[in-house]
């Protein structure tokens, strides 16, 4: 008896112990699939199944306030999509967030809540880090040539594809599907990063999309209509500067952008020349023309008298703030584009300011170049929209002088070449060096070595002494007047005030 149940005891903590390690197994696996749900299950389907299947955006509602109620209610659900936090080391305390809360923050100074799904449809094609991806966006009447650029590059392509929240969505995302399928090369190349919302031309958000979502070190940031003429890929990755230039992150190289004068020259671009001897020629013939030639401001800076005789890369000496050339740049560490600008007038420009101040030189390809391929331009009125943006520019263009100027005196790098792009583009900002925190010391100190570089300068050549000392005194006076447009008079005062107190106010600077 005694044996028997002894035998009877070990039998049952024999399947207690199974049942507890299948439960503890399940749990494990559970857990693990939970916390690792974002990177562990990609969405694989294959284009053909995206085409049959319900588009997901069906699954929200295509009313923007009711998506924000939504979203409220989604990000307290824990069975969304997470993303997923470490705790501290060998805590198991994981901290978890909902895609869409961190989609929000990424595009949190755009118009609202931008309904982005990335990689809608993904490339087979195996990237490599070392390659360049072209960071395009396209609305519905592009699709067409977005699949020409792909079948012409043979690249990655990263497009931020905007379809309008409206009546015509599906049958915009059905047309898209059935060009991406019916394209080999749009599906090994192309990832389409799909964002449907009511805004339209939110371009810097749509292109801060294809940056972020691009899977190569380096991105062009380039409009779908132009055509690529030549293979600056083999240009820059044959050229072991070049490419040390880029990997370096602190240079943007410059393709030129031509145009045809007359419309219907530009339309196929199988007649557009692919060497640089052939845009000469056609030049000489009055039928080709640096882009948008009638404005110099928006690629005068790549000097195109220049770059007809160049040999060699050379870079932008006389940046501007307009400019708004197509550039190659690395796309860790560099600046993303603001996304308070919408629509027409200045956005492009407003990326590629903070690109310049952020310490990245601009240097042109001597032998490459893009044509654009001509098409009818809408016939709308954006005079408003320009209007808009040039005001906001303005505004920008002083907001992002005094915030890198203040990096780059906190970093200690005010004094190095990190901040001389900085320094050659943000000189008229009333007190910019006082606002930018030099001290007193320094500023007297930086004012002295000036005063005895200009006595130098005098000593070499009188007649440049007199100019340079009228243009100083004439700066002079202006810093005392406070001209800068953009302050209203209540500004300029506490401006003036601020300064006046400025030995009391830095003794006190920790008790704030
Ligand atoms: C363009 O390059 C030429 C030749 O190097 C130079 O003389 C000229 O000053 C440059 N112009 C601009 C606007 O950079």
């Amino acid at each position: 008896m005694r044996l028997e149940s002894k035998f009877k005891v070990s039998r049952l903590a024999k399947y207690a112990i199974i049942v507890y390690i299948m439960i503890s197994l399940f749990y494990t696996t559970n857990h693990y699939f939970s916390i690792h749900h974002v990177q562990t299950s990609p969405r694989q389907q294959d284009t053909s199944q995206r085409v049959n299947a319900l588009p997901r955006y069906q699954e929200q509602s295509p009313n923007v306030d009711r998506m924000k109620q939504n979203y409220n209610q989604q990000a307290e659900k824990a069975n969304t999509d997470q993303v997923t936090w470490p705790g501290s080391k060998g805590s198991a305390d994981i901290h978890e967030l909902s895609t869409d809360l961190i989609k929000s923050k990424i595009f949190s100074s755009s118009m609202g809540l931008d309904n982005v799904t990335p990689y809608y449809f993904k490339a087979s094609h195996k990237m490599k880090d070392q390659d360049i991806t072209l960071a395009t966006l396209v609305t519905r009447n592009r699709f067409r040539v977005l699949s020409r650029l792909a079948s012409n590059y043979k690249g990655p392509i990263s497009a931020a594809i905007h379809v309008l929240d409206d009546d015509e969505k599906t049958a915009t995302i059905k047309e898209l599907a059935k060009i991406y399928s019916s394209n080999p090369n749009m599906q090994k190349y192309v990832d389409v990063h799909l964002i449907i919302d009511k805004f339209d031309r939110q371009f810097n958000m749509w292109r801060n999309a294809a940056k972020l979502f691009t899977r190569t070190d380096y991105l062009m940031m380039l409009d779908v209509d132009f055509h690529l003429c030549t293979d600056f890929r083999a240009t820059i990755f044959g050229n072991s500067k070049i490419t040390k230039m880029l990997k370096a992150g602190k240079t943007a190289i410059v393709v030129p952008a031509f145009e045809y004068l007359e419309q219907k020259d530009g339309k196929d671009w199988r007649t557009f020349p692919t060497k640089k001897s052939g845009v000469i020629e056609q030049v000489n013939d009055l039928k080709l023309d640096s882009f948008h030639n009638s404005w110099v401001s928006g690629h005068g800076a790549t000097n195109y008298t220049k770059w007809y005789s160049a040999e060699e890369i050379y870079p932008v000496t006389e940046y501007e703030f307009s400019y708004e050339p197509y550039i190659i740049y690395k796309k860790e560490d560099t600046p993303w584009c603001d996304e308070r600008f919408i629509g027409y007038g200045a956005n492009k420009a407003a990326c590629l300011y903070e690109i310049f101040i952020s310490g990245v030189d601009y240097w042109v390809l001597p032998n490459d170049f893009v044509i654009h391929q001509s098409h009818k331009y809408a016939n709308h009125d954006r005079t408003r929209e320009r209007t808009h943006n040039r005001i906001l520019y303005e505004n920008f263009r002083t907001e992002v002088c005094l915030r890198y100027s203040r990096k780059y005196v906190t970093e200690g790098t005010w004094y190095t070449s990190a901040a001389s792009n900085m320094k050659k583009v943000c000189t008229d900002i009333p007190k910019w060096k006082y606002l930018s925190g030099i001290s007193k010391e320094q500023r007297e100190a930086d004012k002295l070595a000036e005063d005895a570089a200009l006595l130098v300068a005098g000593q070499e050549s009188t007649l440049t002494y007199n100019q340079q000392e009228e243009e100083e005194e004439e700066k002079e006076e202006e810093t005392i007047a406070l001209p800068s447009s953009s302050l209203t008079e209540q500004q300029k005062l506490e401006l003036e005030s601020l300064e006046e107190s400025e030995d009391q106010e830095e003794s006190e600077e920790f008790e704030e």
